[in-house]
């Protein structure tokens, strides 16, 4: 207990458990336990109903970018809403949002100047689905309605996002998806095929060529958009080799297809620059961003659009058909802005970037462990990938997967007050995500938590 005022726990697992639809998760694990309540935050930990603190080494959910309860978030936005609350950005503009699309054209690299805001990264991706088919209706190649993205790779979950996301069991529920989503391989190193398993920049124009293929494949002229993350998320982490992005957009450039760089959680600061595009040197057509835009003290989304992209939606009778209620809402924009101006102030960007490699190298200690097969990551974005053999690389079989991730380790690294991700929706892994401000105690506590826990669960095997 750290002397946080203890709220009612009882009546709230009451009423969690009788009234709450928790997102992507089993309610029948409740049955005998409590739901994980979180109450507040302070800096890089929360707390929860009991009062006990957790290092949030998530950021929520890659979210929470300048940490826990900082006060002048709080102020920019009740500043906001006393003074306007809410107007649309149909027809309408209001300061924040403009000042704040300005901002962002700003710091996106290359001709990326026009802002299009949602409310959140499902919205942003579907609309950047939208935006392309709508452009290449206007331009003339109306047949262009496809898009690739990678196995295993996640990008929200409406419907539109949903069939761009490369995660099959999330979306066989919910089959038949809107036509056109394509998969090529995603960039996991460390299960390489054979031919190219000892040559990371072979595999990097291996996986980038597969995207060459995909387009001849599905036909060039049906082709939209490619959907890339800077690091991709699912799977655990999947930095790209170097050249990738490079060859990339030489295939884009060739075939016209439009590159998405799907920065919902690489920018921001996730990486050490605004933008992950920036860290790979390459230029996107369009970013698509939320989460640590506003570091998640207000919901946020949108997309950053290239000059080109814009033009014909310039003339005439001509709008982009799309739209909702909340996007760009004042509150939120006005959060964004401080949010950013927090960023300035306080050099997160020089922050990551001075201290990711004693992140890396606290991480790596545990590779001594016989549970830990590969670690894997850039900025404060981290993938630790667990395997039942070292020397072969085999991994779980699902029973064993159940067993170790839900059944054990979740749950562990809770109690012992780390929270982060154990996820098997590729390969079991660990993911890590702290707050921009995390320095080496942070990364200690995260290094020793695991090292107890993970050496719990081998032993439990
Ligand atoms: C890369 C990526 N795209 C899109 C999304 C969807 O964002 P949201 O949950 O805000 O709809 C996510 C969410 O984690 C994401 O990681």
């Amino acid at each position: 207990m750290n002397g946080t005022p203890a709220f009612d726990n009882a009546a709230l697992q009451e009423a969690a458990k009788r009234h709450m639809w928790l997102h992507f998760t089993r309610h029948s694990s409740y049955a005998n336990a409590d739901v994980q309540i979180i109450t507040r935050g302070e800096g890089q930990y929360v707390y929860d109903s009991r009062g006990k603190r957790y290092l949030d080494g998530l950021a929520g959910l890659f979210v929470s970018q300048i940490g826990h309860g900082r006060v002048e978030l709080a102020e920019a936005a009740s500043r906001q809403a006393a003074e306007l609350a809410y107007f649309p950005l149909w027809s309408y503009a209001h300061p924040r949002a403009i000042e704040l699309a300005e901002r962002l054209a700003n710091y996106a690299p290359g001709d990326l100047n026009r802002v299009f805001f949602t409310t959140s990264g499902s919205e942003a991706v579907e609309s950047a689905w939208k935006l392309a088919k709508q452009y290449f209706k206007l331009t003339g190649q109306p047949s262009r309605y496809k898009v690739l993205s990678r196995a295993i790779a996640y990008h929200g979950t409406s419907h539109g996002a949903l069939a761009i996301t490369g995660l099959p069991d999330i979306k066989f529920p919910f089959e038949p998806l809107p036509a056109g989503g394509v998969r090529v391989p995603n960039t996991n190193f460390y299960r390489a095929p054979g031919f190219v398993a000892d040559d990371l920049e072979a595999f990097g124009q291996w996986a980038a060529d597969e995207i060459e293929r995909a387009i001849l494949r599905e036909g060039p002229a049906s082709v939209a958009a490619v959907y890339l993350e800077p690091v991709q998320n699912s799977g655990g982490c999947f930095p790209p080799p170097p050249g990738y992005f490079q060859r990339v957009r030489e295939i884009c450039d060739e075939y016209g297809v439009l590159l998405v760089s799907d920065e919902v959680i690489c920018a921001f600061g996730r990486l050490g620059y605004m933008f992950g595009c920036e860290r790979y040197g390459y230029q996107p057509d369009i970013i698509t961003f939320a989460k640590g835009v506003t570091s998640g003290y207000a919901p946020l989304g949108g997309m950053i659009v290239r000059d080109h992209l814009m033009e014909p939606y310039l003339h005439d009778q001509t709008s982009f058909l799309h739209g909702v209620t909340f996007a760009g809402h004042p509150v939120s924009c006005a959060v964004a802005l401080a949010n950013l101006d927090v960023f300035e102030k306080e050099d997160l960007l020089g922050n990551v970037r001075s201290h990711e490699g004693a992140f890396r190298a606290t991480l790596e200690k545990l590779s001594d462990l016989p549970i830990v097969g590969d670690i894997r990551g850039d900025g404060y974005f981290y993938g630790i990938e667990m395997v039942k053999d070292k020397a072969t690389r085999e991994t779980f079989d699902d029973a064993e997967s159940e067993r170790l991730l839900r059944g054990f380790l979740s749950h562990a690294l809770f109690d012992a007050g780390l929270i982060c991700r154990a996820d098997d929706r590729g390969d079991p892994v660990i993911q890590l995500s702290p707050p921009l401000t995390c320095t080496q105690e942070h990364f200690d506590e995260m290094e020793q938590i695991l090292r107890s826990v993970l050496t719990q669960a081998w032993s439990r095997l």
